[in-house]
Order: C-alpha cells, then sequence, then structure tokens
C-alpha cells in the first residue's frame, strides 16, 4: 500500500493546473449509457472513481477506448443492466447508472450502496422518486430490482436538493415520456455540466442552474447523438490548492478552473483575511496573515461539506477561535483525531468542531479515512514542522490527480513509497 511523506513547513511556488471535476465525470459518464451513439470525454481525470465508474460500465457492456486526452464511450450494445455488489460498495457514485439503464430497458438491477466512512447516505429520496416516474421498486437482497413499462413524466418535489438524486432523475426524465419537473434540485455546479451535456446530446432541459428543472422527455434512444464533451474544472480539487498555499504563506497562481463555482469557499477564505487576485479562470494566492472564521456547511451555493475539512486544517494555524458545523453528513469529522496528532488543538461537540488557532503543528504518522479527509492531513503536513508519514493513501487518489507531482511541481518535498 502506498503511503505518501511530506516534509515541512513548506514553501509553493509557480502555478498548478486544476483538473476536470469527476464529481461531473461521474453522471456524464453514467448517462452515456442512455445513448446508442458513441461519447467523446475530453481529459478524464486519472482517478480511482473514475477507473471504478469506467469498470462498471465495462461490465454491462459499454466500449471504452482511449485516444490521447479523449476516451470514447460507446453504449450502442448493452449486455447487463446489473451493477453488482463488489463495484457499488467501493464507490456510492455507482447508483447513478439506475436512472439511465431504467429510462433505456425499463430493467436495471443496482446494489445498494449501503454506509460509508462519512455516514448512513440512504438512497430514499432516488427511488421514491423514481416511482413516481413509474418504476416499481423492490428491494431484494441487498439489492435495488427496479423494472417499469415506460418510465413517464411526472411533477418531483425533492425533500432535500440531493445531487445524486437530482443527477439520477434528470438523466430517467431524459428518457421518458412526456415533461419532468425537478423542484428543490440541487443547486450544484455539477448539476448544470450534466444538463449541458444531456442538452448537447439532444434532450431538451429548462431552467438549468435553477432549482426547477423542467425535462421534456425524448421518446426514443435515436433521438441522441454522437458527442464530444468537456466537463467543468474541479472546484474541490481547487479550492484545496487556494487552501495549500494559504497555509503554506506562499504565492501560487492556481489556473484553468472558475473562481465563481467556489463563491462560498473565497468568501470565507477573504473574511479571514486572504489576499487574492481573482480572474476569469485563475485565482492569485498572495501571502496572507489569517484569522478565524465560523462555517455552516450546506448545500450549493453554501460552504460547501467537501471543503470542510481542508479549512479546518487552515483554521488550526489561524489566529483566533473558530467554529465548523457540519450539516450535510453526520459523520464528517474522521480527520479530527488524525489533525489533532499533528498538533491541531480541536474539540468536537456533536456536529461542531471548535478548533483554537495558532498551533505550530508537528510531522508524525496519520491515517487516511476518507477522500477529503485525507486532503486535510496532506494540508496539515505542508506546514508541519518535519517529515509527515500519511497512511491509506488510496483514499486521496480516489479524488486527487497527480496530486504528489503536482505539489512536487509546486516546491514542496513529497515522495510516494508503496511499502
Ligand atoms: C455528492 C458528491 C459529494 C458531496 C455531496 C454533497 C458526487 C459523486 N459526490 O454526493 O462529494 O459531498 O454531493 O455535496 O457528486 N440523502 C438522503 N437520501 C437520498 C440522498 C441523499 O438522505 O436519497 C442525504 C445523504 O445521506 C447526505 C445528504 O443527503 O446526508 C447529501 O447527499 P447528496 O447530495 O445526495 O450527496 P451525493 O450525491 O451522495
Amino acid at each position: 500500500m502506498d503511503k505518501l511523506y511530506i516534509t515541512g513547513p513548506a514553501t509553493l511556488k509557480g502555478s498548478v493546473a486544476i483538473s476536470r471535476s469527476k464529481n461531473s465525470y461521474l453522471p456524464i459518464m453514467a448517462a452515456c449509457l442512455l445513448n446508442p451513439n458513441p461519447v467523446h470525454l475530453k481529459n478524464l481525470p486519472e482517478l480511482r472513481d473514475i477507473r471504478t465508474m469506467l469498470n462498471l460500465l465495462k461490465k454491462l457492456g459499454v466500449q471504452v477506448e482511449k485516444k490521447g486526452n479523449i476516451t470514447t464511450l460507446n453504449a450502442a450494445n448493452i449486455t447487463s443492466t446489473t451493477a453488482t455488489y463488489d463495484l457499488v460498495k467501493t464507490m456510492r457514485a455507482s447508483v447513478l447508472v439506475l436512472g439511465p439503464l431504467l429510462a433505456r430497458f425499463n430493467k436495471a438491477d443496482v446494489s445498494l450502496p449501503g454506509g460509508c466512512a462519512i455516514g448512513e447516505r440512504p438512497i430514499d429520496i432516488h427511488l421514491k422518486n423514481l416511482t413516481k416516474l413509474g418504476a416499481n421498486i423492490n428491494l431484494q437482497g441487498g439489492y435495488v430490482e427496479a423494472t417499469c413499462s415506460k418510465l413517464t413524466g411526472s411533477h418531483l418535489v425533492l425533500t432535500f436538493p440531493s445531487v445524486g438524486a437530482t443527477e439520477n432523475l434528470m438523466m430517467a426524465a431524459t428518457l421518458s415520456l412526456g415533461k419532468t419537473v425537478i423542484e428543490n434540485a440541487a443547486l450544484e455546479p455539477e448539476i448544470a455540466d450534466l444538463a449541458h451535456f444531456l442538452t448537447l446530446m439532444g434532450a431538451k432541459i429548462e431552467g438549468i442552474g435553477t432549482s426547477k428543472i423542467t425535462i421534456f422527455g425524448l421518446s426514443k434512444i435515436s433521438d441522441f447523438c454522437e458527442v464530444e464533451y468537456e466537463a467543468i474544472a474541479d472546484r474541490i480539487e481547487a479550492s484545496t490548492y487556494l487552501i495549500a498555499a494559504l497555509i503554506t504563506n506562499s504565492q501560487v497562481l492556481i489556473e484553468k478552473f472558475n473562481p465563481t463555482h467556489i463563491d462560498a469557499v473565497i468568501g470565507v477564505l477573504k473574511d479571514m483575511g486572504a489576499n487574492f487576485e481573482i480572474g476569469p479562470d485563475f485565482i492569485k494566492v498572495n501571502k496572507s496573515k489569517l484569522s478565524r472564521a465560523k462555517i455552516d456547511t450546506s448545500p450549493y451555493p453554501g460552504f460547501p461539506t467537501d471543503v470542510q475539512a481542508q479549512l479546518m486544517a487552515l483554521l488550526a494555524v489561524s489566529e483566533g477561535s473558530s467554529r465548523i458545523s457540519e450539516h450535510i453528513f453526520e459523520n464528517r469529522f474522521m480527520h479530527v483525531p488524525e489533525l489533532k496528532r499533528l498538533g491541531c488543538q480541536i474539540e468536537l461537540k456533536g456536529r461542531s468542531a471548535f478548533i483554537e488557532g495558532g498551533s505550530k503543528l508537528m510531522a508524525a504518522p496519520v491515517m487516511c479515512t476518507d477522500l477529503r479527509a485525507s486532503a486535510a492531513l496532506v494540508l496539515a503536513a505542508l506546514s508541519a514542522q518535519g517529515t509527515t508519514q500519511i497512511g491509506r493513501v488510496y483514499h486521496l487518489d480516489r479524488g486527487y490527480e497527480k496530486l504528489d507531482q503536482k505539489l512536487r511541481q509546486l516546491g514542496v518535498e513529497i515522495q510516494r513509497v508503496n511499502e
């Protein structure tokens, strides 16, 4: 298993280009199941989650071919409509194949994702609303067994703006009879990205980027066409590198992403004292003296739960007392004991973490517990005195493309060792 060794305190310099968003590409790849024509995806990030989705699609019969920076998915000859436990258990987003499979083949068996490190994460909103579109759903032997004669448009009001449910329902509605309205839809930029992709393939969607999305269903798969698409940049990766620059008090150019996608993160960091120059597709971070913050995570456009752990590492070395309250997932503080091993002063009370700032961090062996928690450990290690050993790096590899390479290019002393 790989380990990372990071020597700090680091000073970063130069620029880093942000990769394409995995959270955009996962639903986009699932949406390829709707289309019998080839779909060409540009700059798919090389990540474990993307490989898992490619393996799942291959198991269903999708032909995958890579030439240069284009990955072509061809779902002309689907041979199975079952997403098996062995793949779904490793990545919850596998459940995104449910909507497209059901819409195209009137049948899908998808293993229930089960719990995961950061919380229970049910899929009741997906299932309840697919039922409203005409699906019959049975939960049997750990699987969702879904069938329908043909999905039919409906008026859906989500009880919570779930990202995955909005995506699954939007894909299903794209190939169903009549009109579907999704109210209280998630507003995350990845939803609009998926909608743009579906539209390019031939879907008819109104209200893109709003909480009320209207989809005029296509009646047959021949209405879809061959397309080439490139997803938006990864806003969580961009936020992580912003924090990397700040935690090391460095000057860094973070480029090839859309800063408006991280307005909430920029707002918090600026209030803390961050000195940014913001352009249309870059942010230049200047040396900054930072103070405390009080944060509540919430659905987009609020402060993202996916940046909470990274911000906590930064608050631990900034001046003053801070608080972070987590409102999206019930168990997303697993980084706290590991950050404490590096010298962070954090106290947990229910869904809130209270952080005493101004700590001088010291290197220690630590362990990754989930994707974003791992990023927080890397950030803390950049600031800590000495060489920090980070274990279970496979969590990081799910979502950060070439992390060690990118940090090395910024001047960090970082090594990946297979031990
Ligand atoms: C997506 C992101 C993930 C991010 C999360 C919240 C992907 C691949 N993953 O996950 O990185 O942290 O959005 O921004 O895009 N819920 C239910 N019932 C449901 C669905 C969700 O109770 O049917 C709950 C979940 O347990 C969780 C909350 O709603 O507590 C948010 O989940 P959701 O928005 O669906 O997140 P994901 O799509 O799983």
